[in-house]
């Protein structure tokens, strides 16, 4: 009678071990990889069925961004802003939607946010992202892992690039031009566009 209640025993255990999971919001471990602790469990491929959409392509310290993750109604979420080649996490989120939470990173402990529950959120679940006062890389993006089911997630998903709004891209709009709204528009993509490039070839060389 003891041998088999034993392995019984050990199977159940072995069986509540790889079931870990993170129903109310994912694990500071997942800071840096953006994995959820689903052990066993690979992300879906990619292309993912999500799009991070925000209010601006970019950034100027001050004013807020506005994130929205469009797609299928989805249940766990890890969401950062970052930029290449880095793993900091800049900025902070501000007043996390309902059934969401900030999560305290090492690096930044207002530099993510998370799920508080498994509750659906959609694309209507709105994040509110502030910029750094200072020390803004040229580029970012925001990056998440998106959860649509404990057993469904995709990893590392990306939003377009967002540019820093530069003080001296503004500086040269208000500074030396005297033009109508459309023409500053114009600088300013030009100027975009060039440190674009500028990066983009910084990346291939
Ligand atoms: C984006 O949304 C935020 C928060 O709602 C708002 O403060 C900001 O002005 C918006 N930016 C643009 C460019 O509309
Ligand atoms: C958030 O939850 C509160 C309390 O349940 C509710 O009154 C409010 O309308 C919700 N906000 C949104 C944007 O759904």
């Amino acid at each position: 009678m003891g041998q088999p209640n034993l392995s019984l025993l050990l199977v159940l255990l072995s069986f509540s071990t790889v079931t870990v999971c993170y129903p109310t919001g994912a694990p500071i471990s997942a800071c840096e990889t953006m994995m959820p602790g689903h052990v066993g469990i690979f992300p879906q491929p990619k292309p993912a069925p999500y799009i991070i959409k925000t209010n601006s392509s970019s950034v100027k310290s001050g004013r807020p961004i506005q994130v929205q993750i469009v797609g299928p109604a989805y249940r766990g979420i890890l969401l950062q802003t970052r930029t290449f080649a880095q793993t900091t996490l800049f900025g902070k989120w501000l007043q996390p939607p309902n059934n969401t939470k900030i999560l305290a990173c090492p690096k930044n402990p207002v530099g993510a946010i998370t799920h508080a529950n498994t509750n659906l959120k959609d694309q209507s679940t709105t994040y509110i992202w502030m910029p750094p006062d200072s020390g803004s890389p040229p580029v970012l993006f925001f990056i998440a892992t998106v959860a649509e089911a404990y057993d469904k997630y995709w990893l590392g998903i990306q939003s377009a690039i967002l540019y820093q709004y530069s003080v001296e891209t503004s500086g040269v709009i208000s500074g030396s031009i005297e033009t109508s709204g459309a023409n500053e528009i114009t600088w300013a993509t030009n100027i975009f566009t060039v440190t674009f490039l500028q990066f983009t070839k910084s990346l291939l060389f």
